[in-house]
């Protein structure tokens, strides 16, 4: 438990936490007293069903400085064009796409402006399914703040800082670092180096956890210490600003006469926090063949059948290879999950060439995929002595649902994608 006036990140995933912004602001005791401190307002925040069980069961008090109710009605957003357009609903093709790094914009565009939604699968409505966006900014949200209550967002940049100011706290991420902000958490995205790229898994269906660990015991893998929430922080801050919502889809937008961040203090097991992908313990084989691509799991969200994940947020780190008369890099496959992925910096070891950091794939149900011609080339004629995969990241949001692109994605896909797989010598038989 924390409980303090600081600036200290506080550790833990899920974790139970307590922090108040001004002594004396956070009830003793209770959620909702008569009169809370200095006339705050407390407000229940959930993210599960107040049913859920005791282990699954996420929510957080809140302590504002007015009640999050008080608001005219919402109109739609008619800005973000490229942000929750919807997917094509005609026969989406089988093929393999592969997108390359969008450019940043030429006009002054903030975090939810530059967003563009690249693929989704099933319907936010039916808390099932995930949505992968590449935000693309050069302005900070000024007097803009947004929350999405489609799902939580998985926020992975790729190129500059984010300073992230939410209604629970402040958090800065960079390249290699990645956000989770829960559903319906106002926040505003500043840029502390003037532009911005990178990637948004929005997750509609079970939070985000941990995965078990099975037989690799008590540790291993994301460790529940290295994930850091914000201490309470608020602003004092009367004036015009415009509150953006995701829902259902669409978006929205509401005016406001102060900022929406005024939690000065809050408690509970659903609050933002942030994870360096360099803490990631990543284990792999010290024998024979590679084991599946799941070792890699950072956070999972479960669906309602065992072991098949709504999404999965996987890392390809740095690492050692050292398996004896093996494939190093990942086999050819065809998988019954949906894969989407990105790169954040460096070569990604079954790609020689086409996809860049910031760049995206996406290998849907059953599209036979594995290392191209000139990677299949390397790795089989390497000597395989321990060798260090270094000064790489790339990362996966598969999911057990099919992933439908956006019209904007189908257009702008590479259009010599399955060349990548051209040119395979033919096996030669006795
Ligand atoms: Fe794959």
């Amino acid at each position: 438990m924390n409980l303090a006036v600081t600036s200290e990140m506080m550790s833990g995933f899920g974790s139970h936490f307590e922090t108040e912004a001004m002594a004396g602001a956070l009830p003793k005791g209770r959620n909702s007293p008569q009169r809370p401190a200095h006339g705050l307002y407390a407000e229940q925040l959930s993210g599960t069903a107040f049913t859920a069980p005791r282990s699954e069961n996420r929510r957080s008090w809140l302590y504002r400085m007015r009640p999050s109710a008080e608001h005219p009605p919402y109109r739609a957003y008619d800005g973000a064009k490229l942000f929750a357009p919807g997917t094509v609903e005609t026969p989406i093709p089988p093929n393999r796409l592969r997108w390359d790094p969008l450019t940043l914009p030429d006009a002054p565009t903030d975090f939810v402006d530059g967003l563009v939604t690249m693929m989704a699968n099933r319907d936010p409505a039916s808390f099932e399914g995930v949505a992968v966006h590449i935000y693309r900014a050069n302005r900070d949200m000024a007097d803009r703040y947004f929350f999405d209550a489609d799902g939580e967002v998985l926020l992975i940049p790729q190129q500059g800082r984010l300073d992230l100011r939410t209604e629970l706290g402040r958090m800065e991420i960079g390249p290699g670092e990645v956000a989770l902000i829960p559903r319906g958490v106002r926040f505003c995205v500043l840029l502390p180096d003037g532009t911005a790229r990178g990637y948004v898994a929005e997750n509609h269906g079970s939070l985000f956890r941990l995965p078990d660990l099975g037989p690799i015991g008590a540790n291993g893998l994301a460790n529940p210490r290295d994930f850091l929430t914000p201490p309470a922080a608020y602003e004092d801050r009367d004036g015009k600003c415009e509150l953006i919502q995701k829902y259902l889809g669409a978006l929205w937008v509401t005016e406001l006469g102060h900022s929406p961040l005024d939690v000065v203090a809050w408690h509970g097991n659903l609050a933002p926090c942030t994870y360096d992908l360099s803490r990631f313990n990543t284990l792999g084989t010290v024998s024979y063949d590679h084991p599946d691509p799941s070792i890699f799991t950072v956070l999972t969200s479960p669906s309602d059948v065992p072991g098949r994940a709504n999404a999965d947020f996987v890392i390809f780190p740095p690492r050692w290879m050292v398996a004896e008369d093996t494939f190093r890099p990942p086999w050819f496959h065809r998988n019954v999950m949906s894969e989407c992925m990105g790169l954040i910096h460096g070569d990604y070891d079954a790609k020689a060439e086409g996809f860049a950091p910031g760049g995206m794939s996406l290998h849907n149900l059953m599209a036979g995929h594995g290392p191209d011609v000139e990677s299949w080339k390397k790795a089989s004629a390497a000597e395989l002595k321990p060798h260090k995969i270094e000064g790489t990241m790339a990362f996966m949001v598969e999911s057990c649902w099919p992933y439908r692109p956006t019209q904007f994605a189908l257009e702008h896909a590479q259009p010599d994608y399955d060349s990548a797989w051209g040119g395979f010598p033919k096996a030669k038989l006795p």
